[in-house]
């Protein structure tokens, strides 16, 4: 009884592990990068969160004003269709790059027409591209190897540029100076059409902008099928860069612990089935029987057993019978092979087979039933 608890414990705290490590690898807090005109569905599980949170950084100077967090009780349709013209001038330092990060629906088309002006009129190339990803990453050494790069060219003079994209994801536009040297001036005029959700059933909406103190939840009832979309507007901006939002999940905490109590339970049980069909030896005289001190009844042996033998109880009521090869005694717990035919000394128990049991000695192990310091090991000679 004991040990099924300790073992039912011991499931427990490994299940209840097991779901932490699942939820913080599957509902984490994540980073999104939120560009203009983002129209982004997040979706959990009612049954294992109980929240979804959006949160931007109080520091970070007017982020979140037009990011609204809806929730909806159904996923929404992804059918209002949006469009808008962004017009830029930068100048690309020599060697480097500038890029917009942009979360596209399936089925939106990036158009840029481009304008690359060098300083001294002499034409410096510049390597346009579009991107799976929310970043520019050392994409100039290995091109190759990026198989996100869904668009790439150098260019130079007027063009134009188009993609469509057939993945709901984050995208980016870079345009990267390879010249070691000169800076390039390059004017770009985005048109960019997107789908977003149409979020006019939402049941909720919050801006988690500094009047909402930077936070917003959204509750999923239990066994709902609710949905959040996370929206941002379009209009122009300063600063180029993407704003980024933390997202994370409200675990449902109950369904955790309920879910790890029973996976341990039902662990616990198919332990014990597998333990008394394949158990050790279950042929043998069962556990009591195992556990029964063998010396009581071995006189013969009593010179050599030392002082430490007397320590074992001694009633010998009714142990007489003899426990050794085949009678009752079973097989070896280690082997279950041989029959058991030694016993240890000092705590007299007798477990093994003779070579299971030296083995034991020569490793300074201990007696498989009380756990004692083995001194030695003794055959018993059944007759
Ligand atoms: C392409 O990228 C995906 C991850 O986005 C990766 O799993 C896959 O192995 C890549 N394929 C090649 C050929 O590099
Ligand atoms: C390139 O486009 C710009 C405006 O974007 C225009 O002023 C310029 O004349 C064009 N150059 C050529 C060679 O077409
Ligand atoms: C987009 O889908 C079309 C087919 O509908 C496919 O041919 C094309 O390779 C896809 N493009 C990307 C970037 O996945
Ligand atoms: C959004 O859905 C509502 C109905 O739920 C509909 O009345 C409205 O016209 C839709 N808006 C767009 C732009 O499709």
């Amino acid at each position: 009884m004991e040990a099924t608890a300790s073992r039912f414990v011991s499931l427990l705290a490994l299940c209840l592990l097991a779901s932490m490590a699942l939820m913080l690898g599957y509902y984490g807090t994540v980073e999104l990068a939120v560009g203009p005109g983002c129209s982004r569905l997040v979706q959990a599980s009612s049954v294992f969160v109980q929240g979804i949170k959006v949160s931007v950084d109080a520091g970070s100077q007017g982020s979140g004003g037009d990011l609204v967090l809806h929730g909806l009780p159904v996923a929404p349709p992804l059918d209002v269709p949006t469009e808008w013209p962004e017009a830029r001038r930068v100048v690309v330092p020599a060697n480097s790059h500038r890029q917009w990060t942009y979360f596209l629906n399936k089925g939106a088309r990036l158009q840029a027409a481009y304008s690359v002006k060098s300083e001294d009129g002499v034409p410096h190339p510049l390597c346009i591209i579009i991107a799976q990803g929310e970043s520019f990453m050392r994409w100039a050494e290995m091109p190759s190897l990026q198989n996100s790069t869904l668009f790439w060219r150098l260019v130079q003079g007027n063009g134009t540029i188009e993609q469509t994209v057939n993945l709901s994801s984050e995208y980016y536009i870079a345009v990267r100076n390879l010249n070691d040297h000169h800076d390039t001036t390059v004017q770009l005029e985005f048109r960019i059409r997107t789908l977003l959700y149409n979020t006019s059933g939402a049941d909720y909406r919050c801006s988690p902008g500094p009047a909402g103190h930077g936070l917003c939840t959204y509750r999923l009832p239990f066994l709902g099928r609710n949905v959040a979309v996370l929206s941002s507007g379009h209009e122009e901006r300063l600063n180029s860069d993407a704003q980024h939002v933390k997202l994370s999940y409200k675990p449902r905490w109950t369904v955790y612990v309920v879910g790890s109590v029973v996976l341990a339970l039902v662990l616990l049980l198919l332990y014990e089935i597998l333990d008394l069909l394949f158990g050790p030896c279950t042929g043998g005289g069962g556990g009591a029987d195992r556990r029964r001190p063998l010396l009581a009844d071995k006189e013969d042996d009593a010179a050599s057993l030392g002082s430490s033998y007397d320590s074992v109880s001694h009633d010998g009521s009714d142990d007489r019978e003899p426990e050794g090869r085949g009678e009752g005694g079973g097989g070896c717990v280690l082997c279950c092979d041989a029959p058991k035919d030694c016993f240890f000394l000092p705590c007299g128990h007798s477990a093994t087979c003779y070579a299971c049991g030296a083995r034991i000695v020569e490793e300074n192990g201990g007696c498989p039933f009380c756990r004692r310091k083995l001194k030695k090991v003794r055959r018993i000679f059944a007759v």
